[in-house]
């Protein structure tokens, strides 16, 4: 899927910079087009022939070059790609980047692109977790640049941590996801996914096993086909999906109150496993055991999040889609459901212990509409969400 793009690679001055010199060879062998321009610093870690010599085109240094600015601007070097990837992306440059510098030929290729960008982060482990680091990288992250890495693991410094730069296939897994075809473009969607945990006391809860892999992997699906799109999460240790903005929860009630802010969107995907009851007077303090045995905790029912924004009247998504989660009669409980909650399609699966469902990577589901039901074979969650968001695409007549 890459043959015949064009990626300007910004190489920046890092210890890493010899593995740019891999991935430009690799994208070569894609038939990529790469040009490259390197900082002042990049060519104290490799030279500028070497990356002539592997990219087959002259290599891009100097803001003030009369000669570079006639043959092709810096304009021009910032349009005449497909995507601009910055590895090493290091400290400093994302520095500039997030103050909207222009201060050397790199900073302002980027400032003046209308690309979009990825960044393979490279540092020290310190440098890294720098809230400065931290603060631009967020920031450069809200814009919509996107990052992959930096891995964790024994850094060219001696130290050990994360800051270690992506590794070349890495770096094109995250440029193919970038170059993919984006039917959803333009769209919004809203994601709900992993628990919710009700407190019983500040240091107890009742939680349930949903481990988010379904939920976040949809969520990572709708941001690679091009929507807009934010996930409502209760505590997972799932990571974050690239290119979603994520909002953490952790009661029903923050659900709902996150998912009513984000309204009106395009799509609505509910795969949150939302406690259905919570304690109705969570104590302020931890609960002792003592003379008088154990305690009778009063439970109150939850909102229902799918349900809410069903009936959301003029605020209601274009598609609103929610799982149903059975051990038995599978179909018919979610063909209930579809009325019950006013969405359009419930994904059901079976989720009885045998079939490994929760925490597990794999799920048999049934989708079922107003028009009947389509039964898919079992997939791997990553394989449903891809699933899920090309049928999205096609009811919405975007594919
Ligand atoms: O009724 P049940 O919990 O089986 O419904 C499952 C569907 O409803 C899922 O899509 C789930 O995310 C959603 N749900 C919700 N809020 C609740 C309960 C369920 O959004 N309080």
């Amino acid at each position: 899927m890459l043959e015949g793009r064009n990626i300007l690679l910004i190489i920046g001055a890092g210890i890493a910079a010899y593995k740019s010199l891999e991935l430009i060879r690799r994208l070569r062998e894609r038939g990529v087009g790469v040009r490259c321009a390197m900082t002042d610093g990049a060519t104290h870690f490799i030279t500028p022939l070497s990356v002539a010599a592997i990219s087959e085109h002259k290599v891009y240094q100097d803001l003030f070059s009369l000669t570079d600015e006639s043959e092709m601007g810096h304009i021009r070097l910032s349009r005449e790609s497909d995507l601009i990837v910055v590895a090493p992306a290091t400290a400093d440059l994302m520095a500039r980047m997030a103050a909207g510098m222009a201060d050397d030929l790199a900073a302002t290729v980027l400032l003046a692109t209308d690309k979009r960008v990825l960044l393979a982060p490279t540092m020290n482990v310190m440098m890294w977790n720098h809230a400065a680091t931290q603060a631009n990288v967020a920031l450069l992250r809200q814009r919509g640049i996107v990052t992959v890495g930096p891995g964790s693991g024994d850094l060219a410094c001696g130290e050990v941590g994360s800051g270690r730069m992506a590794e070349p296939p890495e770096i094109i897994a995250a440029i193919e996801y970038m170059l993919a075809p984006r039917p959803l473009e333009g769209a919004s969607a809203l994601v709900t996914s992993g628990p919710t945990y009700e407190p019983i006391d500040p240091v107890r809860f009742i939680g349930n096993r949903s481990s988010g892999k379904q939920g976040h992997a949809i969520a990572a699906a709708l941001a690679r086909a091009g929507a807009r799109t934010t996930l409502v999460a209760g505590p997972t240790h799932e990571p974050d999906p690239a290119g979603v903005a994520l909002v953490r929860i952790e009661t029903a009630n923050e659900m709902l109150a996150a998912v009513e802010r984000l309204l009106p969107v395009d799509i609505a995907v509910c795969a949150a496993a939302v406690a259905d009851w919570r304690v109705a007077a969570p104590a302020n303090n931890k609960l002792k055991k003592g003379r008088n045995g154990a305690p009778t905790l009063s439970l109150v029912e939850n909102p229902d999040i799918l349900a809410t924004i069903g009936r959301a009247g003029a605020r209601r998504p274009r598609l609103v889609v929610g799982f149903a989660a059975e051990t038995e009669n599978v179909v018919a409980n979610a063909r209930a459901k579809l009325t019950k909650k006013g969405c359009d399609w419930v994904l059901a699966n079976d989720v009885s212990p045998a079939q490994g469902t929760f925490g597990g990577d794999r799920n048999t589901i049934h989708l079922v509409h107003a028009d009947g039901v389509e039964d898919w074979p079992t997939l791997t969650k990553a394989e449903v969400a891809a699933r899920l968001v090309e049928r999205v695409g096609r009811h919405l007549g975007r594919a």
